[in-house]
């Protein structure tokens, strides 16, 4: 088991800041606790991660489709799921010096962790935002913002399959953010108050859902190691019966070793037919299937494979991290998989002269023609803007130097092996490309 320095999570956020990944949000006015804005070169990571989530699971897929369901839903939703009266954390509250715990936390509710004071009693809190609808502030206005993406994809479970003409099996899947009032947040981005989820509702025959279940925990665990994260730092871990959430009959979670320990990454649940019975008894409009063969009414059961979207960035972060060399040759590159890199190629003249940054400029402007993220940059030696690129998880750079001029070729190196040969500057787009898919065969 490959062993992180606690070290690593402080190195990481300061990285983060430093060049652009992400920052602390409202940081001017000295921070929001658990909010985080992302910059740069974060926007491009993470769009890249749902990007990639969605190719594998909606575009590449005969039999799934895609929603964007609104934040703000009518508030017996959340009755009918369960969250209004489920979805809490049991709590206590140090009587001395006041800070709050989640209980299932603590190792003992004798006394406080931090002052020795007393605790008070485990109060249920429910992690909902609540906020209200329109100028009046009562009851009747109270609307939630949604603590998971996938209520959205139940309550249009009949739009969709009709729309579309769908028959189970089939799935509905989502990007979007959540909201959960979390009580203990932290570790960066992995808990935190606001946060984007990528969720897949798959819709089966009832008697097909273990064959499905173990399906999607095969295929969710092997699609963060096609995109690059080592084996060894991952692992399915069963649900015990007392941890199952109140809609599931099993789940299994992938964990990833971060630097504070295994931690969750993705839940795959077995959800049954829970949320489409609920939502029809308490909505009164049946969301049964009828099947037009056995001309029978059914409610299918549902696999969710349900991941976290800043998490999933994280541990790609945690993942592609490394460093070689010491002293003065320490160099820190960012093994970032190809399609997941916030930049795909630099283009680096040798020289600021000579014609070199005319050439290379040509050759940025058609990479970016190319819709290929990259990035041009003359300033300094030519080892320190590599080293810049290594440290952002660049894949690939591009060097214009005096041969250029003379027979049209540059030199492209590779960010892993250090790997330097000389291509055609005219086939630069074509090799990056080709290679980009190639890393995802
Ligand atoms: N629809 C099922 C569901 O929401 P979950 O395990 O509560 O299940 C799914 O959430 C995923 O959402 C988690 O595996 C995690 O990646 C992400 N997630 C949940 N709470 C989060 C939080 N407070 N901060 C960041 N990500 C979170």
């Amino acid at each position: 088991m490959a062993v992180k320095s606690p070290n690593l999570m402080s190195t990481i956020v300061n990285l983060c800041k430093r060049r652009g990944f992400i920052f602390q949000s409202s940081e001017i006015y000295g921070g929001l606790n658990s909010c985080w804005d992302y910059g740069p070169l974060g926007v491009e990571l993470k769009r890249n991660v749902k990007e990639s989530w969605w190719r594998s699971m909606v575009t590449h897929r005969r039999n799934i489709v895609g929603l964007d369901s609104s934040i703000l839903m009518h508030p017996k939703i959340w009755e009918a799921s369960g969250h209004l009266s489920g979805f809490s954390d049991p709590l206590v509250d140090c009587k001395k010096c006041k800070e709050r715990f989640r209980a299932d936390h603590l190792e003992s509710l004798e006394k406080c962790p931090k002052c020795s004071g007393e605790l008070t009693d485990i109060r249920k809190f429910n992690l909902m935002f609540k906020t209200f609808m329109g100028p009046v502030e009562d009851n009747t206005s109270t609307v939630y913002l949604r603590p998971e993406t996938a209520q959205g994809i139940f309550v249009n479970f009949l739009n969709v399959q009709q729309s579309a003409r769908l028959k189970p099996p089939f799935g509905i899947a989502q990007i979007g953010k959540s909201f959960r009032n979390e009580i203990t947040p932290g570790n960066f981005i992995y808990r935190t108050r606001e946060f984007e989820q990528m969720e897949m509702e798959f819709f089966v025959p009832p008697e097909e859902d273990q064959k499905w279940y173990e399906y999607w925990s095969q295929a969710r665990f092997q699609w963060y190691i096609d995109h690059g994260i080592k084996r060894e730092n991952l692992r399915l871990r069963d649900h015990e019966s007392d941890e199952l959430a109140h809609y599931a009959k099993a789940c299994v979670d992938v964990e990833f070793l971060f630097p504070f320990g295994w931690s969750e990454l993705e839940g795959i649940a077995n959800r049954t037919d829970y949320d489409l019975k609920q939502h029809s008894e308490f909505s009164g409009k049946s969301l049964a299937y009828f099947d037009e063969e056995s001309k029978q009414h059914y409610f299918p059961y549902v696999i969710e494979p349900a991941a976290g979207a800043d998490r999933t960035t994280l541990a790609f972060l945690v993942d592609a991290y490394d460093v070689e060399g010491e002293g003065k040759n320490k160099r820190t590159i960012l093994r970032l998989h190809p399609s997941l890199s916030p930049i795909k190629a630099a283009v680096l003249p040798l020289v600021k002269r000579d014609g070199m940054p005319e050439m290379a400029e040509k050759i940025y402007d058609e990479l970016l023609d190319d819709s290929i993220k990259s990035f041009y940059d003359h300033s300094s030696s030519i080892g320190r803007r590599y080293a810049r690129q290594d440290e952002i998880g660049t894949p690939y750079c591009i060097t214009v130097d005096s041969q250029s001029l003379e027979d049209q070729t540059v030199t492209l190196r590779e960010r892993d092996s250090r790997e330097q040969y000389r291509i055609a500057a005219s086939s630069v787009s074509e090799i990056l490309k080709q290679k980009m898919k190639d890393a995802l065969k």
